[in-house]
């Protein structure tokens, strides 16, 4: 490695948040390292990235567009003027994310004068998002002034960033520094991009994801009255579905926030519904969701509600004896299995937490155990260390078929990353 990769790598920093629900748009330039954004995509969807590929007709020289498109699930879009809209300007709006994989020489030298002569260079001029460019060449073009010149340009334009490229074998065999950086090291910087240009507010506001959907949350503790000044309860502080509620409005979701006994300030545009105990929680869940669940787009059960309560509530304050006291618990039912049970068809969406002592591959698996026996959608596992009180968090997202990490990073964090993979859920129908 030569010391100008190093300075390629150095402008990555930050703290890594990650690709789940991100919406990235893979633009492969020209090059024969073109195959590798083959690789680079399933890398990003592996990540949880939803990604939309875009190629040169240089590049469909090199890799098939049905590579991609089998990849990804999308078509690749290669064209200035195909359909009504004017594409440029709808998959700038949409990208959180322009990877330009591998970028040649010509497309480099393209974008750093400005121009928009094809669908890569217009949309990395209209995008206000982290744009990350992958270099690839041979090393005598690399080397050169001009195109030197422009990488420089393209380094000092906000939000933009070069991965490599690297010192190694290229194409022609010859050895210098040209390669691309390998896929697994985008995508593996990618994400600190990302974290990169939240921490400093974004560029953009947030995206009408969840516009017309609605979204019924569930946050905080359940008390379970012991006698009218005493309760049971837990060390939930509410913040984490708060911020979802927050998010999730921000998105233009219609949001109902049933909220147990917290002292936090309700999120802008959002209905909150305050409750105690878990039977209360689960007849403002009956209200809000209405007759088999229907008036809900997705359920995203953040609560800490309680297992058990007192069989019998004393009407009076108990008194202090002398003798031991003994109080009779009996179950709660358990309100995301409920309707886990009575769901009908796919709606809503069900996202249950799972708060554990657990760590690592035990806390997969505990999460996997309680989506199946729910029978919900998704659960958010997370070890209780990193979830009650704190303000920082992180947490493994256990789908049915994968498993997706969030954050480390901030409530608000996380809380954008789950709603955005719940609006890219919904919109798969
Ligand atoms: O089984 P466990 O309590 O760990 O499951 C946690 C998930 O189940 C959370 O989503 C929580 O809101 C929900 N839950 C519930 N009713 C209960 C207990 C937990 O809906 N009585």
């Amino acid at each position: 490695m030569s010391g100008k990769e190093d300075t390629a790598q150095a402008r990555v920093s930050g703290p890594p948040a990650s690709l789940v629900g991100r919406r990235i748009t893979l633009c492969v330039s020209g090059s024969i390292a073109a195959y590798k954004a083959a690789v680079l995509a399933r890398a990003l969807l592996h990540a949880g990235a939803i990604v939309q590929p875009v190629m040169t007709q240089a590049a469909l020289q090199f890799l098939g567009r049905s590579t991609l498109e089998g990849l990804t699930g999308r078509p690749v879009r290669s064209e200035m003027f195909e359909g009504p809209g004017e594409p440029h300007v709808e998959l700038a709006r949409w990208s959180q994310l322009l990877v330009l994989a591998p970028a040649t020489a010509d497309l480099m030298a393209r974008l750093a004068q400005g121009r928009a002569n094809d669908l890569i260079t217009a949309t990395a001029l209209c995008a206000r998002c982290p744009v990350a460019l992958a270099p690839a060449m041979h090393p005598a073009m690399w080397e050169h002034p001009l195109t030197q010149s422009n990488a420089a340009r393209l380094r000092e334009l906000p939000g933009w960033s070069l991965l490599g490229p690297v010192f190694g074998e290229v194409a022609s065999g010859d050895e210098g520094l040209g390669r691309m950086l390998e896929p697994e090291q985008i995508a593996a910087a990618l994400p600190v991009l990302l974290a990169g240009s939240e921490q400093s507010g974004g560029s953009q506001p947030a995206a009408q994801l969840l516009s017309g959907r609605r979204l019924v949350v569930t946050a905080g503790p359940t008390a379970e009255d012991l006698d009218p000044v005493r309760s049971l309860t837990n060390r939930s502080s509410g913040k984490m579905g708060f911020a979802i509620a927050a998010s999730a409005a921000r998105r233009g979701a219609q949001v109902t926030l049933i909220a147990g006994p917290v002292a936090l300030e309700t999120p802008a545009g959002v209905s909150r519904i305050d409750v105690r105990s878990a039977l209360e929680m689960r007849s403002a869940l009956q209200q809000a969701l209405g007759e088999g669940a229907a008036l809900a787009d997705a359920l995203v059960m953040c609560a800490a509600v309680a297992d058990y309560r007192p069989q019998q509530p004393s009407t009076a304050k108990l008194k202090r004896g002398t003798g031991t006291l003994t109080i009779e618990l009996v179950p709660n039912p358990d309100l995301l299995a409920e309707l886990g049970q009575a769901r009908v068809g796919q709606r809503p969406f069900l996202l249950g937490f799972a708060v554990e002592t657990a760590a690592g591959g035990e806390l997969i698996a505990a999460g996997r155990a309680k989506l199946v026996r729910k029978k919900v959608d998704a659960i958010v596992a997370n070890a209780a260390s990193d979830a009650l009180g704190t303000d920082d968090t992180r947490a493994v997202l256990v789908t049915r078929d994968a498993e997706l990490p969030l954050g480390p990073g901030s409530k608000q964090l996380v809380a954008d990353q789950l709603t955005e993979f719940l609006a890219a859920r919904l919109q798969e129908g």
